[in-house]
């Protein structure tokens, strides 16, 4: 059933995985849909079917938010110390590191991403996430309160507890590392989880739901439920007994999900789309800002929240860096991810590729040009060409809305004030970037920049200990860091009087 595939160094393990349908995760057990529905998914270089996985829905997502539920209260997990916490989730590290390179082939078939960045970004990232979380295990602490009233004598404290049963909706762009994000930090601090990955690529949450098991977490704690957004994921950022939800995805979802969550006020965390600012002064180390600016959009096929979409660039040096962009452009190898020589893979689904092909052909019917790309490549792979448009209006929707994909709007610009207002003429605001060699206009940037995340002269550059998230509409909370505790704990005052 599964398609065949072409490169015969495959990990046998991964040909094992991928030769039977893949059930879901509920209370410590491996069971299919209660509807018995599957559903497939597909390598995105070929258009085959990759597997095939249990569907779940409704029914099944509340069989696992009662498990959860029963894990959060009874059973071993509250008792487990925090000590202990952070052991497991040191052990899971360890154990996807031991399968780091059966977990990236699975990353790559699924996603289309390049196996060189499945190996050396998406699961050394994720094994990165899960340590830096084991350490706060024993590092959750609360404060003394020194309290003012009158008549009496208080001794009053401050403790930190997990916020209970939590729901995880997660995206396909990176799946090893959004599991990660969500995972290791609603269990360090000894939350209980329903994590539902994308229809799109939910192989290897299914994957690492065997090393969970493995690495020893009580039934119940992780349970992982593939399906549908409009159906599993609906059920879940609806469900009542579910105390917390954390979305990643498009900005649309998350609207949904925050009218999902109407219903038992459930705590929300989002983490939405981007259309960041990538700004190129006249003075930045050009070379580099070329080739970071090039990554910064091209990376992971364009399939980054924060991807450097909108590129301003001081018009002395417009046409120069342009040209740079373009050149990188035509340098990448295009081709299956799996082929250890590409660095440009597909999107991830024909879904997508029409998505991108359509904002392309939008942006060049209203009068952008393309400096390179434009284009579908042939064959039945969702391969698009890394493109420049120049010649854009503000007002395009290549300008305002996020396309996912390797394309990149080029504006040029005189002032720094002036390119300060155009980058945050923005719904989103995610992430920017700024590239110079004066220090003081750098800072001074960054801090008029609306925007989660501000790279100066690098892009895309997370750590587990760096705050993430979005201004505006790019969403709520942040991840990573200890910012993340906070996502999944509730402050609890306890006040006695002596
Ligand atoms: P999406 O937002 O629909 O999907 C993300 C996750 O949400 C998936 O797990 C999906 O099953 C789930 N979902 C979908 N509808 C839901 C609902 N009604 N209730 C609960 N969960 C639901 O994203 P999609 O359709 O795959 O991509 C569309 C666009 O979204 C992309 O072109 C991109 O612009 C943006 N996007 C942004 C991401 C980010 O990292 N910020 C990641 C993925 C997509
Ligand atoms: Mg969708």
């Amino acid at each position: 059933m599964a398609a065949p595939i072409t490169f015969p160094q495959l990990n046998k393990h991964v040909l094992e995985f991928l030769s039977k349908p893949r059930k879901m995760l509920v209370d410590g057990q491996w069971v299919d849909a209660i509807s018995s529905k599957t559903f497939e998914t597909y390598n995105p270089a070929t258009g085959e079917v990759l597997a095939r996985v249990a569907e779940g829905d409704r029914a099944d997502i509340d069989h696992a938010v009662k498990a959860a539920r029963k894990a959060f209260e009874s059973g071993p997990w509250p008792d487990v110390s925090p000590s202990e916490r952070g052991r497991l989730l040191w052990k899971l590290s360890d154990l996807l590191e031991e399968h780091l390179e059966e977990f990236a082939e699975l990353e790559t078939l699924d996603n289309g991403k390049p196996l060189l960045f499945s190996r050396l970004v998406d699961i050394p990232t994720a094994i990165d996430v899960f340590r830096y979380m084991a350490g706060w295990a024993t590092k959750i602490e609360g404060n003394t309160i020194p309290i003012s009233a009158h008549g009496a004598k208080y001794f009053a404290y401050s403790l930190r507890e997990p916020v209970g049963v939590v729901g995880q909706i997660i995206p396909w762009n990176f799946p090893m590392i959004m599991a990660a994000w969500k995972l290791a930090p609603a269990l360090v601090v000894g939350c209980t989880v329903v994590l539902k990955p994308a229809e799109q690529t939910p192989l290897t949450a299914l994957r690492l739901g065997e090393l969970i098991l493995e690495a020893g977490f009580p039934a119940g704690v992780v349970n992982i439920v593939p399906g549908f957004g409009e159906t599993a994921g609906a059920a879940l950022a609806a469900h009542d007994d579910v105390d917390k939800i954390a979305f990643t995805g498009s900005t649309e979802v998350g609207k949904l999900i925050l009218g999902a969550a109407n219903g038992n006020l459930k705590k929300v965390s989002l983490e939405l789309g981007g259309k960041s600012p990538n700004i190129v002064f006249a003075d930045a180390d050009l070379q580099t800002a070329i080739q970071g600016s090039a990554n910064a959009i091209f990376f992971n096929q364009g399939q980054c929240c924060t991807a450097g979409s909108r590129l301003f660039v001081h018009k002395s040096i417009f046409d120069q860096v342009i040209d740079g962009v373009a050149q990188a452009a035509k340098k990448f190898t295009i081709g299956p991810g799996i082929d250890p020589a590409t660095n440009l893979g597909p999107v991830v689904s024909r879904e997508q590729l029409d998505r991108v092909c359509g904002y392309m052909e939008s942006g060049l019917n209203q009068g952008a040009r393309a400096v390179v790309g434009g284009h579908k490549l042939p064959g039945d792979g969702y391969f698009v060409e890394p493109t420049v448009l120049v010649d854009v209006k503000p007002e395009m929707k290549v300008v305002r809305e996020e396309i996912f994909g390797p394309v990149v709007t080029a504006i040029p610009f005189s002032e720094p004030e002036e390119v300060v207002a155009s980058a945050n003429r923005s719904v989103y605001g995610l992430a920017a970037a700024v590239w110079t060699r004066d220090i003081s206009k750098a800072h001074l940037i960054a801090g008029k920049l609306r925007a989660g995340t501000v790279w100066i002269n690098c892009y895309n550059v997370f750590d587990p200990a760096l705050p993430f998230g979005g201004y505006k509409q790019s969403g709520w909370g942040r991840e990573m860091g200890h910012a993340a505790l906070e996502l999944y704990t509730e402050t609890k005052a306890v006040c006695a009087q002596l």
